[in-house]
């Protein structure tokens, strides 16, 4: 079997943070979210990824390599136009040839295991295995209408959806999936859309697989998306204090601090992840927090956020809180008169003042 692995989406509604950087690449507690994917399916034994890549080819092959440190081979493949799942699928189909494959959308963050699926695929040989979970918002996916425990019918984002079932960015598949895809025409939104092939599977009566999973998928798609990833990762983060912790800061919960780090008069309340190269002086770190390399937090208090490397958030005069910050960005006090908010924002930045 082998990986397809889809890094060519562009983000929108992660922007600004998505104007310099692939979605792919967004770190969830300090590690690109696409590594998530590949570690995963890497440890069910699989070793030939194909990654599917857009404009954003040369960042995402800068961070992710050759795959050798997960002793994997990685072949990238340019998607001429990002015109759907399935014509990505297609744009690989001289890299999977005849062989089966495990499709994974490189922005879900894939927590848990994927050799159950592996091995259960090739035990029943159906033409797809897929998976679905329920969500409250079904009208933001692809949404599985089931009968008898079995999938009778998928659609693409429904207006009116007939489960709350989403397919989660994980798919299955044995080459029969090229003839479905071979015949569809492009969606009411200009796409191959690799839902209405898994339709076309049923249709011609062949057997689609489903599983229900629960609690180990996100799309990481949104901010809000993101942070609960987040969460969700970090809640397993293994403690381990490498950099140094003066005598006045005290560490409490599951907290990781990388190499180089210094944290000085300072509470660090776990689950939380401080990278390699971060001073955080006079300072509050608080649950479900990840500050990523070279970040300095100073006279400041931080929780549930995401902070990328090389920011300096300094002297902030209230708490920051569910909050998604990019790298190299400087959050801070303006000194003198007039007391005034100086703000210097990137497109499609949004700033919260609170009350
Ligand atoms: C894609 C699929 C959709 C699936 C979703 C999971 O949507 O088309 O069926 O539920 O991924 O993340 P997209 O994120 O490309 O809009």
């Amino acid at each position: 079997m082998k990986a397809l692995i889809l890094a060519g989406g562009t983000g929108s509604r992660l922007r600004p943070i998505t104007f310099s950087m692939a979605k792919q690449l967004v770190p969830v507690a300090n590690k690109p979210v696409i590594e998530y994917g590949i570690e995963s399916i890497a440890a069910a034994g699989i070793e030939d990824f194909g990654i599917i890549v857009g404009d954003t080819a040369a960042a995402v092959q800068a961070a992710v390599g050759d795959g050798s440190r997960w002793d994997i081979r990685i072949s990238y493949i340019p998607q001429p136009a990002p015109l759907g799942l399935a014509h990505a699928v297609q744009t690989a189909h001289p890299f999977l040839g005849e062989d089966d494959f495990i499709m994974y959308l490189g922005d879900n963050l894939i927590k848990s295991s994927v050799s159950g699926l592996v091995a259960e695929f090739e035990a029943h040989r159906p033409a797809a295995t897929i998976l679905l979970t329920p969500v409250p918002n079904p009208e933001s996916f692809g949404v599985a209408e089931m009968a008898d425990g079995r999938v009778t019918r998928l659609e693409e984002k429904p207006a009116h959806p007939r489960s709350n079932l989403a397919l989660v960015g994980v798919y299955l598949f044995d080459r029969r999936i090229h003839d479905s895809i071979a015949k569809l025409s492009p969606s009411a939104r200009g796409e191959y859309e690799i839902t209405d092939a898994i339709q076309g599977l049923i249709d011609a009566g062949l057997t689609v697989r489903s599983h229900i999973v629960e609690g180990w998928w996100k799309d990481t798609g949104t901010v809000e998306a993101m942070l609960e990833a987040n969460r969700l990762i970090l809640e397993d983060v293994e403690p381990l204090i490498e950099g140094d912790v003066d005598a006045e800061s005290r560490i409490e919960g599951r907290v990781k601090i990388g190499a180089g780090a210094r944290i000085e008069r300072s509470l660090i309340r776990g689950p939380a992840i401080i990278g390699p190269g971060c001073e955080v002086v006079d300072s509050f770190v608080g649950p479900f927090t990840a500050i990523d390399a070279r970040t300095h937090v100073r006279s400041s208090e931080i929780e549930y956020s995401i902070v990328l490397s090389d920011c300096e958030i300094d002297r902030a005069p209230a708490r920051i809180a569910g909050s998604l910050i990019g790298r190299d960005v400087r959050v801070g006090r303006s000194l003198g008169v007039p007391r005034a908010l100086r703000l210097v924002l990137g497109d499609s930045s949004s700033v919260n003042l609170g009350d």
